[in-house]
């Protein structure tokens, strides 16, 4: 029997400061199961252009390094070479060049594999914006978990107060629709629902709520 194949995988896609993120740790650990934060996969990459100084505008240039480049983790800690970058690549403008590099096909194929070997026994929680179309198309569950924009700005906002960012309300709306408007219209895996996903709208669900929610659609999909 191929074990790799029964494994479950619950896929939770979503746009940006959904909760996804948080959301899918708390599953994934109540569950005691592995986590994918593709996103940070695309942080990681990111970031390295960013930091060899390459323009991100020079695609092929941008590929040849980000196939060179190790991206792992280790204990909740992310990795690029042998620099933890943990810290950075949660910064903003580290989030905006990943989302203006992932239209790009051949950039997305390259770090296809390395997000399919998180699937491990005894299972996976995978986030990001591609997990139940393209990257796990066979998911035992597809959660696509969405939030009205405004709703998504405010706790953005608040998150970036509480750790002490000078920012404005509309600048953290405006940024979230063009990033919305570039993850949703780009021709490669854009961020879309598969067929088969259960939507679960959060803007007035609580974290714990939406946990619950994702979880009774799991012990109904669970044989
Ligand atoms: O989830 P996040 O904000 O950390 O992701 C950062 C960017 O990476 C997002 O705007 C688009 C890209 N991304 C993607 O294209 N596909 C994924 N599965 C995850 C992230």
């Amino acid at each position: 029997m191929n074990t790799a194949t029964t494994i479950p995988v619950i896929a939770i896609d979503g746009p940006t400061a959904s909760g996804k993120g948080t959301v899918s740790a708390r599953i994934a650990k109540q569950l005691g199961w592995h986590m994918l934060d593709s996103g940070a996969i695309y942080r990681i990459a990111a970031f390295a252009v960013l930091k060899a100084g390459i323009n991100p505008e020079d695609h092929a240039h941008a590929l040849e390094l980000i196939r060179k480049i190790k991206i792992r983790f280790e204990d909740d800690r992310a990795f690029l070479d042998e620099q933890d970058v943990t810290q950075e690549i949660r910064q903003e403008h580290v989030g905006n060049l990943a989302s203006r590099l992932a239209p790009n096909a051949e950039l997305r194929a390259a770090l296809l594999e390395l997000q399919r070997d998180f699937k491990r026994a005894p299972g996976l929680v995978a986030d990001g914006r591609d997990m139940g179309t393209v990257v796990f198309p066979d998911a035992t569950l597809k959660i696509y978990l969405e939030a009205d924009v405004e709703a998504r700005a405010r706790r953005r906002y608040q998150q970036l107060v509480i750790q002490g960012k000078q920012t404005k309300l509309e600048a953290v709306l405006a940024d979230l629709q063009s990033r919305d408007a570039r993850d949703m219209e780009r021709e490669v895996a854009p961020l879309r629902p598969a067929e088969d996903a259960q939507r679960i709208d959060s803007s007035e669900l609580s974290i714990d709520e939406t946990v619950d929610r994702i979880l009774s659609c799991w012990e109904a999909v669970k044989q």
